[in-house]
């Protein structure tokens, strides 16, 4: 498919986040430092706009993934405007169209995306190495399906996806903000989850997953209680088939860690 070619949104900055399972040590693992969390949220990476979900630092990039952002990144990275996104033009095709939020490397994105070839998906992720990794992923897999956003999700939502868009959402291990303090930094949080349901079709599902339990409680409180979501399960819902485990929760598994799935879909 000929894509047009887009200008190169990415900061110069090399950026990584502050929780992801690449890059930080799980806080609940032996030795993990405590304060990891405390640390990144006194440096805030935009002091005046508002509580953000993340926090970019310094990290490196491997030359695999330079190279993806020069020669790909212009193809598939679609640039933050705050205008409605055409989803048709993007993909070049009609097609149901799902979010992820924050898909940190991106590994997990790329399945989804092969295994689901009759749909389209728009990742959004801030750290510059997650999307040169995830370019690199849709060129060694030939991926027509999967468009790339770098920037704050939040605004994303807000700016560019029109009310009732959207065939799916998907939420998979967002930063955990395990400090009470930390805790107005997680993205599922009522007046976020209502702005997402708004983007939902009639039908459309929002799709969670967590690997720690306050955070499920919170998300199942928080998405229980919108009035225009409806839970497809009594409580969390069995992970579907088509969701594979991350890197990320695999690890946590063999440290007997739970993992919990939501799945609410949108009335109509
Ligand atoms: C803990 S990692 C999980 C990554 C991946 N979903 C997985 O399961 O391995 C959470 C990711 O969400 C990203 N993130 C957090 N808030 C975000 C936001 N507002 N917009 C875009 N990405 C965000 C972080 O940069 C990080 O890569």
């Amino acid at each position: 498919m000929g894509l047009p070619a887009l200008p190169t949104p990415w900061p110069a900055a090399r950026a990584e986040p502050s929780h992801c399972s690449e890059m930080t040590p799980d806080p609940r693992a032996e030795g993990a430092p405590a304060s990891a969390e405390d640390d990144a949220a006194d440096k805030p990476a935009y002091p005046r706009r508002g509580i953000r979900s993340f926090v970019l630092r310094a990290g490196r990039m491997g030359s695999g993934q330079v190279k993806a952002m020069e020669t790909l990144g212009p193809l598939y990275v679609l640039p933050y405007r705050t205008e409605r996104l055409d989803f048709d033009a993007a993909f070049g095709r009609h097609a149901p169209t799902v979010l992820e939020i924050g898909f940190g490397m991106g590994d997990a994105t790329a399945q989804i995306a092969v295994a689901r070839p009759q749909d389209n998906f728009v990742g959004i992720e801030v750290h510059t190495p997650g999307v040169g990794a995830l370019l690199q992923r849709i060129e060694e897999r030939r991926l027509t399906n999967l468009r790339l956003l770098q920037h704050d999700a939040v605004e994303v939502l807000r700016d560019m996806i029109a009310p009732g868009s959207l065939a799916g959402v998907h939420v998979y291990f967002p930063d955990p903000w395990h400090k009470k303090k930390h805790n107005k930094r997680r993205l599922i949080q009522a007046e976020f989850v209502r702005e997402l349901s708004s983007r939902l079709a009639p039908g459309g599902y929002l799709h969670c997953a967590t690997d720690w339990q306050p955070y499920a409680e919170q998300m199942l409180q928080v998405l229980g209680a919108e009035p225009t979501l409806a839970n497809t399960a009594d409580g969390y819902a069995p992970r579907p088939d088509w969701r594979p485990l991350t890197k990320f929760e695999n690890r946590g598994i063999k440290l007997g860690h739970g993992v919990w799935d939501l799945v609410f879909t949108r009335r109509s």
